[in-house]
């Protein structure tokens, strides 16, 4: 069995980029879990919130983790919020190693800038918002086994801390004996 390597954390800490590079490292796929509720609903996660409200979108989420846990060799990109529901981590952890990166809310705030996509952020204080998002979540990010701080880092850093988190967690020699990677 080829367990999946399941990505947390809040917005911008770099779950898709380092997700990316882990993908291609190991051959794997990389399921992101916005897109693909994106395409499912054929609407963007905006207007998901804003036709729809954040309760609609957190049952999709919760419908399409129940779906990945039954399937196996992937690198997932979670949404941020996912862990507001603790069976999505339970059902995520079934098939997975769960690991999720860490941010400062100054870090998350100089990545996710510029970005507009993101409902939860279109506010007139950012800032404040990223803070009280984040101090609201603790504990429930604090329910991932492993964690990556970010701040600093390169996504080839943070990827190469997740690798290692990976080798002590037994994950390579899962995969080794599907031989389906090198070395
Ligand atoms: C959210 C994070 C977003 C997306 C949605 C809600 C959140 O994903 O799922 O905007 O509640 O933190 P990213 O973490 O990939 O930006």
């Amino acid at each position: 069995m080829k367990k999946n390597i399941v990505l947390f954390g809040f917005m911008g800490t770099g779950k898709s980029s380092v997700g990316g590079i882990l993908a291609g490292k190991f051959g794997m796929e990389l399921f992101e879990m916005d897109d693909e509720i994106e395409r499912r609903e054929s609407s963007s996660i905006n207007d998901i919130f804003e036709k729809k409200g954040e309760a609609y979108f957190r049952k999709c989420e919760r419908r399409l983790v129940k779906e990945l846990s039954d399937r196996e060799g992937l690198v997932i990109s979670t949404g941020g919020g996912v862990v507001l529901d603790g069976g999505n981590i339970s059902d995520l952890g079934r098939n997975g190693v769960l690991i999720c990166l860490d941010a400062s809310p100054r870090s998350i705030l100089e990545r996710t800038g510029e970005e507009c996509y993101r409902p939860l952020l279109l506010t007139p204080d950012p800032s404040k918002k990223i803070e009280e998002l984040l101090s609201f979540r603790k504990p429930f990010y604090d329910l991932i086994p492993h964690h990556v701080r970010t701040d600093g880092l390169s996504v080839d850093e943070v990827a190469g801390r997740v690798l290692g988190i990976l080798e002590r967690s037994g994950w390579r020699r899962d995969v080794r004996e599907t031989g389906d990677v090198d070395g």
